[in-house]
């Protein structure tokens, strides 16, 4: 059994999703959740499923802190889930090829510092794209930069909010991240 982190700041619906995906799974669990934001709904979420959840400081991803409680849980594979932090080079060296992330656009349209969540949506909506989608990749240090794993794009209507574009997007990222995330641990 393969055991997963996620690292989420915000509202938690990818971490909820792929928590419940890994609940009867034979391939891997979601051990633990870790948010840098106590007010985040990804907190809540997580606890009502009965996966703890850890708080802590950005400096904690540095200094050992997070290290330690990943090492603890055994955990084979990050995923950040709405996770707006940089996680440092000292974490990722210790997890090589075993850190992923999804964003909400075709990267390297629409990704860098500032481009998340809804900002992503109004800036596509604003600049009349035709189409967007979801990337997910591998982290490095910078924001939205590691090798592409997984693309998948969406029509974006002309009538179509950012609100509208933000529902195609999450039905995207639902079917699709779980998804990828077992194929990854199947194969690795
Ligand atoms: C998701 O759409 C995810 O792709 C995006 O934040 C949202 C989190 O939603 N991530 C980024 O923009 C990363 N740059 P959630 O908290 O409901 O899962």
């Amino acid at each position: 059994m393969k055991h997963i982190a996620i690292f989420a700041s915000g509202s938690g619906s990818n971490a909820e999703n792929i928590i419940q995906f890994f609940e009867e799974s034979d391939i891997a669990r979601v051990q633990a959740v870790f948010s840098n934001n106590s007010k985040a709904g990804v907190v809540e979420r997580s606890r009502k499923l009965g996966v703890p959840c850890h708080l802590f400081k950005v400096e904690d991803l540095e200094n050992g802190e997070v290290l330690q409680k990943l090492k603890k849980n055994k955990i084979d594979l990050i995923v950040l889930a709405g996770f707006l932090k940089k996680v440092p080079n000292s974490l990722l060296s210790e997890f090589p090829d075993a850190v992923i992330n999804i964003h909400p656009s075709l990267l390297p349209d629409y990704g860098g510092e500032g481009m998340y969540g809804m900002h992503v949506h109004n800036a596509v909506i604003e600049n009349e794209e035709e189409e967007s989608g979801i990337t997910i990749h591998y982290v490095t240090e910078e924001y939205d930069e590691g090798d592409i794993l997984f693309q998948e794009s969406v029509e974006v209507d002309f009538e179509d909010s950012a609100e509208d574009l933000q529902y195609k997007i999450q039905q995207l990222e639902y079917k699709h991240y779980p998804e990828l995330i077992e194929y990854l641990l199947i194969n690795a």
